[in-house]
């Protein structure tokens, strides 16, 4: 099955068998990945279960750590690369889950976010499961090119995107959260519009196109991210 099509039945997995995976294919998917801007450096390392402190009430066999620059769309680049990967593992039976509530044990500069995986029997759904925004509410009007956005994983399900239609595209922006919320979800926002945009681009990967435009609309309530063509 294609990247596309896991985006509509995949979900965040918590719940993993033991089984051991080879981890060449994740190194081989790696080194092929599209990132959304050039120039933005990143790496991840494989980490055992007993590496990682998880504050979570649930653990997995496999850990991914991963590391970043804080450049101008660094966040973004790691949701819309290991987004990627993400889709990929599933569609080999590999669950995983982002976990913003998860660090190494062995500190290093840069660390970012971990992100489960390992073999599962509990990763897919059908689609009245997913607990989504209206399209109505994530754009300007509804559009169901829109969709694989929608279904996309976010922190807490925060749901942050907004898409504007503008001409053959969209200019997209992040949410503001009040005050509670951003002490939590400043991190990790910027990583969950990096991981929409990766669905886009799954979606529509000959067309797909990210960039940032000198003049944009501001919008009360939200700050810009970029615009794409997909
Ligand atoms: C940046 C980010 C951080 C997340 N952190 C956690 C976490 O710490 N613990 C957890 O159980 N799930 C975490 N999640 C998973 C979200 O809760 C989940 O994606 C969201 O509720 C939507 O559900 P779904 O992924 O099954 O579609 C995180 C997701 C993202 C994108």
């Amino acid at each position: 099955m294609s990247l596309e099509n896991q985006i509509y039945i995949r979900k965040s997995s918590r719940n993993y068998l033991d089984d051991e995976i080879d981890m060449t294919v994740i190194h081989e998917f790696m080194s092929n990945v599209k990132p959304l801007v050039e120039g933005v450096n990143y790496s991840y390392e494989i980490l055992d279960a007993d590496e990682v402190k998880v504050r979570a009430g649930w653990s997995s066999p496999y850990y991914l750590a991963l590391y970043g620059d804080e450049k101008e769309y660094g966040l973004e680049n790691l949701g819309f690369v290991f987004q990627q990967l993400s889709l990929y593992l599933q569609s080999m039976g590999i669950g995983s889950c982002w976990v913003g509530m998860a660090s190494p044990k062995v500190k290093k500069d840069n660390f970012v976010i971990v992100m489960s995986f390992g073999k599962s029997d509990r990763m897919t759904r059908e689609k009245s499961e997913f607990k989504r925004r209206g399209l109505e509410e994530i754009s300007d009007f509804a559009d169901e090119k829109l969709i694989p956005a929608q279904l996309a994983p976010s922190a807490i399900n925060s749901q942050p995107w907004y898409f504007k239609h503008d001409g053959e595209g969209f200019d997209v922006y992040q949410k503001k959260q009040n005050i509670l919320k951003r002490q939590v979800l400043k991190k990790w926002n910027p990583i969950d519009m990096g991981i929409a945009l990766a669905h886009l681009y799954v979606s529509n990967e000959d067309t797909f196109e990210f960039y940032k435009k000198t003049s944009f609309d501001e919008m009360k309530g939200y700050t810009y991210t970029g615009s794409i063509k997909i």
